[in-house]
């Protein structure tokens, strides 16, 4: 039976640093028996640095990594070759990953010629990797899903099972992407094809009253990759992508970067109903030394690093009754 689940969701458009957290809670909370990714696919990227080395996942929940069970959720969907060459990957840093990794038998996959179609993508930005088409295949009840798939038979479950057959199961659900690109929630159509949320999550197994604590993770400015005008043209963005690397770790393409957007991220902490907020990256604010945030539609801006992190920390407890606890990451990627 489920004892309980912690879930990690993506308050902003994706790359906010939930891999770290994830990697970092893992390593903290030992007690994590299960450790699951609930959606999206090969679109996501998620920077882990473990020992020193980096490594890149797309559809591995980070687990492994800690020889913790790690399932790839219903929600997601899985391109078996990429998830090959990502077994291989890991395996090269010695992680017993074959032993350690479970696909739901309800994954749906993602074909070869999804890809060639998502390829031709030019309204949206795509990742290119063949997310959308599976998704769409998935309602449009003409997918194939991983029971079906001769190539990744090995390592398919009954979610179910898994998590209802044992007793005291302890979850660390892994999001991908984020509330900006929900397929509800997003800017439609500037969206992925997957739910980003908490909502997501439990539709992977788990009830609501076994949640424990909600991880919403955000960055101390935003960013956004794909089609659409995000930035406004300033010197300072410029300088922000270059000190904060802010290229996509799937296709290294450049984010477009707006100040931290109180307003957004308070509507993302009410519908996910975020106990725990992390705000990474606070350091590449500090080196540029500019803390711009906005509020009410307007630009304000803070002296000190000190003020930022009390106006930020005070105005979302008095504005958001879920949040317990505000975190900022001092030394880049940990909590
Ligand atoms: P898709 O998910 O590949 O269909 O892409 C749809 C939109 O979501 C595009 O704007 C992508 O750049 C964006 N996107 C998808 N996955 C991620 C991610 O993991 N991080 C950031 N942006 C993403
Ligand atoms: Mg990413």
């Amino acid at each position: 039976m489920v004892n309980y689940a912690d879930i990690i969701v993506d308050l902003q458009a994706g790359d906010t640093g939930k891999g770290k957290v994830a990697h970092s809670l893992a390593k903290k909370e030992t007690e994590y028996t299960h450790i699951i990714r609930y959606n999206g696919g090969g679109n996501a990227g998620h920077t882990i640095y473990h020992n020193g080395v980096k490594y890149v996942t797309h559809f591995i929940p980070v687990g492994v990594i800690y020889g913790i069970k790690s399932i790839i959720g219903p929600g997601c969907v899985v391109n078996p070759n990429k998830l090959e060459e990502e077994i291989k990957e890991l395996e090269k840093g010695g992680f017993k990953v074959r032993e350690n990794l479970f696909i739901d038998k309800r994954v749906h996959i993602i074909k070869d010629e999804y890809l060639e179609e998502d390829s031709k993508d030019l309204k949206i930005g795509t990742t290119k990797t063949g997310n959308g088409p599976a998704y769409r295949e998935k309602y449009n009840r003409t997918g194939l899903r991983a029971q079906d798939c001769k190539e990744i038979s090995n390592y398919i479950i009954d979610i179910y099972e898994e998590l209802y057959g044992k007793e005291d199961v302890k979850i660390l659900f892994e999001g991908a992407q984020g509330f900006e690109l929900d397929i509800d929630w997003g800017d439609y159509p500037y969206v992925t094809s997957s739910h980003c949320t908490v909502a997501g999550a439990l539709q992977n197994g788990v009830p609501y009253n076994k949640v424990r604590k909600v991880y919403g993770v955000a960055k101390a400015y935003r960013t956004y990759v794909g089609n659409k005008k995000f930035e406004k043209p300033s010197e300072i963005f410029e300088t922000i992508r270059e000190i904060g690397k802010e290229y996509g770790a799937t296709t290294g393409r450049p984010r477009q970067i707006d100040w931290f957007d109180l307003d957004s991220i308070k509507i993302a902490i009410n519908v996910n109903g975020v106990t725990h907020i992390v705000i990474n990256k606070l350091d590449v604010l500090e080196s540029i030394n500019t803390y711009h945030f906005i509020e009410n539609n307007s630009l304000h801006l803070m002296a000190t690093k000190e003020e930022f992190k009390n106006y930020i920390e005070n105005n979302l407890k008095i504005s958001c009754p879920s949040i317990k606890e505000v975190l900022f990451s001092e030394t880049p990627y940990d909590i």
